[in-house]
């Protein structure tokens, strides 16, 4: 059995048709079939249920399929280890979710640069779930995101819970009424929600949480990003629950004000290969938690010296 083997079922096993399998995989459906074929003699088994439309796998093919997947991911990570293990000029790709921005991330890279001139940086926003697939097949080598995803080839270190808080329009009742805000006071306005897609985001943190609390806000009015949302607010569309940092976007149309469940948080989550021990990744972790004790930011303690 050969490697070939593994990405063709699993092509086929996930598009449930050799047509699309064979377009994704840029190759005629006859040698497809051919290959699935032989990769069932070889095992001695049946991977797929006979004239099941569309394909379905069988309980063997089930298992075969979670151990491939598994199998592949090790080897796109071992590629692209490899060649960062030999690469001798130095590079990291980083990923970020756009409301990281609003953070700590400008500084963290500007100091990052300051520290290795020798490094050469580059930056991609992206939501967290696509940060997973770009570290797995190393298009980044870090990511910064919001969304708890397991996975056993990346490792996470949640940086900090960041609060969120409310985004009001500038003269909104609510913001003079008392002086901090809980989730309930907002239920009869309407909550600008973000990022839209992909999901699951940040959107389904802020509406988990209303939903934890059994509360269901008037209208819920889904947007691309954070700045739309802000816009709209500014506009007396409705009111936003956003991440704390957001307080530095000053804007005279739209007023803050906290909520007073300090559980109501979002975190910062920095993801990387699983096995990825570089340098360049040690000294970004090192360079965060320096700037957390300068700016004396709440960070989450650290359970190793790796985050
Ligand atoms: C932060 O705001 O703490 C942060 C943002 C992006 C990357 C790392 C940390």
């Amino acid at each position: 059995m050969e490697l070939r083997h593994l990405r063709y079922f699993v092509a086929v096993a996930e598009e449930r048709n050799f047509t699309r399998a064979a377009q994704r995989l840029h190759i005629a459906q006859p040698p497809l079939s051919r290959q699935i074929q032989q990769l069932e003699e070889e095992l001695g088994v049946q991977l797929f249920e006979r004239n099941a439309r569309p394909l379905k796998l069988t309980e063997t093919g089930k298992f075969f399929y979670s151990h491939a997947v598994h199998l592949l991911a090790q080897t796109s990570e071992l590629e692209s280890m490899t060649r960062r293990v030999g690469n001798i000029e130095r590079s990291l790709s980083v990923g970020f979710v756009g409301s990281t921005l609003y953070g700590m991330l400008p500084k963290i890279i500007r100091r990052f640069r300051d520290e290795n001139k020798s490094v050469e940086l580059s930056l991609h926003e992206m939501s967290t779930m696509d940060q997973i697939r770009a570290l797995k097949d190393g298009r980044i080598d870090v990511g910064f995101g919001r969304i708890r995803h397991e996975d056993a080839n990346i490792r996470r270190v949640i940086l900090r819970e960041e609060k969120m808080i409310v985004a009001l329009p500038i003269g909104h009742p609510l913001s003079t009424a008392k002086p901090v805000l809980s989730l309930r006071d907002l239920i009869h306005e309407t909550l600008i929600v973000f990022p839209k897609a992909p999901r699951p985001s940040y959107a389904d943190q802020v509406l988990s949480a209303f939903q934890e609390r059994a509360l269901t806000p008037r209208r819920i009015y889904e947007v691309r990003e954070l700045q739309i949302a802000l816009g709209l607010v500014a506009a007396g569309e409705g009111i936003s629950v956003v991440p704390s940092s957001v307080y530095g976007l000053k804007r005279d149309d739209v007023s803050y004000m906290e909520l007073d469940d300090p559980t109501l948080t979002s975190p910062i989550i920095m993801s990387m290969r699983a096995m990825d021990e570089s340098r360049d990744i040690k000294e970004m972790l090192e360079l965060i938690y320096r700037l957390y004790e300068e700016e004396k930011i709440p960070y989450v303690p650290r359970t190793d010296r790796g985050g």
